[in-house]
This record gives structure tokens, sequence and C-alpha cells, in this order.
């Protein structure tokens, strides 16, 4: 297993060429961080990308002719809206073609729909459920027990992971999990602890030990999401914390958003101790000719000055927010700020840059 603390291009050349030379042999063979790996969760605090993250690995981990299911359980349409598709329906469809051909299924679970299925399976209740429904008992039921809500979601998304063909193999190489933030992520994969109240036996129990039976496993990793902020950062530290506690099995941390700093070390350097001078930067613009007369030279240095110590506080706090997650000791990647946004193209970009850390 790699730690990785560089930059995602300056890393690794020999997985590229291995990937390049998959892609035209569509060789199924992998070295990544997570062979392995069947159920990737992704969790972490809201807003720092974990949509956008879950779907540049499904496309990552597609690549060169596999198979991956995306799933989201929050009802959000989260994926649509990263693919600049309409709404998905309730049922696995095929949404993005991945690097070297590969497929990318997408399944956004509605927890409603999920519950009238399970009724169905087990109870042969389709009907009853329908007029349920509308009664609003299945919103009451959802409120009152979310363990038993989110041992429907988990239990659709584990049954996709165990799933087999014909030919008795998996049906999806991986399966890709847009999950809950990381204040509710331990609780929502803890499925058995949670319905032990509600079920001690029968249908729901057996959903649940299924469940467990995967995220419990070598076959699950559970990725965080983070920005290089004290907030987040702290988030994922004490996520991980909780899952280890749990016996859930970590993964690897992406951080997301990176920004390329924009000074060298040593300026950066100077300005931490104090050693930056102004009136330097003064007649540097000056002597370049950048700006007209001494007083304009010094009114720009001036400004400049103070975008460059706001620059260098912030590096400075990323710097001891990069060394915190360091400390945590798992994989790390990091994918960069896309400028204008995440179309697409970006999210093809975010895909490669994970496939070139090792990560898919
Ligand atoms: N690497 C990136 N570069 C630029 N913008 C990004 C990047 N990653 C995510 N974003 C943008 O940040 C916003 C939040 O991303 P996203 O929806 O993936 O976060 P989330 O953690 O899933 O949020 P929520 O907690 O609401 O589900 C979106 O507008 C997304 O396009
Ligand atoms: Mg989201």
């Amino acid at each position: 297993m790699t730690i990785h603390t560089c930059s995602p291009v300056s890393a690794q050349p020999r997985r590229i060429v291995r990937w390049l030379l998959g892609s035209l042999r569509n060789v199924r063979a992998r070295d990544t961080d997570w062979d392995g790996v069947r159920l990737h969760v992704v969790t972490g605090k809201g807003g720092t990308g974990k949509t956008t993250v879950a779907a540049a690995l499904a496309l990552a981990l597609a690549a060169d002719g596999r198979k991956v299911l995306l799933v989201e359980v929050e009802g959000r349409q989260g994926i649509a809206q990263v693919f600049d598709l309409p709404p998905l329906p309730y049922e696995e469809r095929k949404i993005a073609v991945a690097p070297g051909g590969g497929d990318v299924y997408a399944l956004a679970i509605d927890p409603e729909e999920a519950m009238l299925d399970y009724l169905e399976m087990f109870y042969g209740m389709r009907r009853a459920g329908k007029a349920l429904t509308k009664m609003g008992v299945v919103d009451f039921a959802t409120t009152i027990a979310p363990g038993f809500r989110d041992v429907l979601v988990t239990g659709k998304t584990s049954e996709a992971v165990r799933r087999k063909g014909k030919d008795g193999r998996r049906i999806y190489d991986a399966v890709v999990l847009d999950a809950p933030p990381t204040g509710r992520i331990t609780r929502f994969l803890n499925v058995t602890t949670e319905v032990a109240e509600l079920a001690r036996m029968g249908p729901i129990k057996n959903h649940a030990d299924l469940v467990n039976g995967v995220v419990a496993s070598p076959e699950t990793a559970v990725h965080f999401v983070t920005l290089l902020e004290e907030m987040p950062v702290q988030e994922t530290l004490d996520g991980l914390d909780e899952l280890r506690a749990a016996g859930l099995p970590p993964g690897g941390i992406f951080t997301n958003m990176v920004r390329e700093s924009l000074l060298p070390a040593s300026v950066l350097d100077d300005v931490g101790k104090d050693r930056f001078d102004p009136a330097e930067l003064a007649l540097g613009l000056k002597a370049s000719g950048l700006a007209d007369g001494s007083s304009d030279a010094a009114a720009v240095a001036e400004a400049l000055a103070e975008e460059i110590a706001e620059h260098a506080h912030r590096t400075e706090l990323e710097r001891r927010e990069r060394l915190s997650l360091a400390k945590a000791g798992r994989p790390r990647y990091e994918l960069p700020l896309l400028a204008d946004g995440v179309d697409l193209a970006g999210l093809y970009e975010l895909a490669e840059s994970i496939h070139t850390q090792g990560a898919a």
C-alpha cells in the first residue's frame, strides 16, 4: 500500500504505462491500492465533493472493460447532476463509458421504493405497501426507525456487490456508494447493531447479516473525502476512529479541491519568517517596467505583499492539515481544484488523477 504525498501527475509512470497497455490488450489484472475491494464507500463532510469523487472513482474503476455500479442513497439525484443527465429512475442503468472501454451503471436508491420492494419480496405485500405509502405509513416507519431504512438501502447495495451472473462471476467488478456524510456513516453501515432492536430473526435480520457480511469484510473500503481545512480534516480523523472502533474497514483519504501553490517555497518561507520586504518588491516592479514611478510601484508592491502574505498563511495552514492527515496512516490521494468547476470533462480528469495515483 502506498502513501502518496506528491502531486497527482508526478507520481506513477509505471502505473500509467500499465494502464495504457491494459487498455490496448484489455487486460483484467490491475495493480492498485484497492485490489480485492468490491465495495467502495465514499463519505466525508458535507460539500467536500463526495458525489464528485464517487463518480470519478467509479469511472476510474470501470476503465479497461470493467463494469461498475455507482449508487446514491439520499434521493437527491446527485449522480444525474454530476453526469449532466435527467433524473435517474430507481433502476440500474448505464450512464457512462469509462476510459479504455468499460461501463458505469448508476442506481439512485429511493428508500420508499426500496421499502415497497422489501414488502413485496418478503410478504407479497406490494399493494398493501402502496396503500401504506399513501397513508404516509412508510414515511412514518422510515422516520421512526432510521436503522430500518438504512438496512434496506445498504441491503440493496450489498446485493449488487454479491450478485452473480450465469457464469458464476460477479456482475459488477466494483460498486461505489455515494454515502451519507461522516457524522452518519458508522451508524449507516453498522446495520447489525442498528436493527438488533428491531428484528432478532426473519427477513430484516437476514438482510442485516448480508450487509454485515459485505461491509465488515476486506471486500469493502470506506474512503473519506476532505478539503485541506480544519473542520473537514478533523471530521475525517474522527470518522476514521469511529469506523475502526466499529470494526469497519477504513479506506483511503481523498483530499479534494487542492490548489496549486503559486509561489516558490523559498518566498513562502521568507514571508513566514518575516523576511519578505515590500520595498524590494517595489524596486523589482519598477526595474521591470511593471509600475510607473516610485509611488505607483510602492502602492502595487504593498497590495501584492498583502496577497502574498495571505497566500503564505493559507499554504502554511494547508501544510499543517496535510500533516494531520498523514498521521492517520491511510493511503492519501490529492485531487485538483478544477478552475471551471466539474463538468463531464472535469470528471474524466479527476478519474485519471485517481488512476495515476494508484487508487483505481
Ligand atoms: N475538484 C473539484 N474542483 C472544482 N469543484 C469541485 C471539485 N469537487 C467538487 N466540486 C464542486 O463542489 C460542489 C460540491 O461537490 P459535491 O456535490 O460532489 O459534494 P458533496 O460532498 O457530495 O455534497 P453534499 O454533502 O451536498 O452531498 C459541487 O458544485 C462540485 O461541482
Ligand atoms: Mg453529494
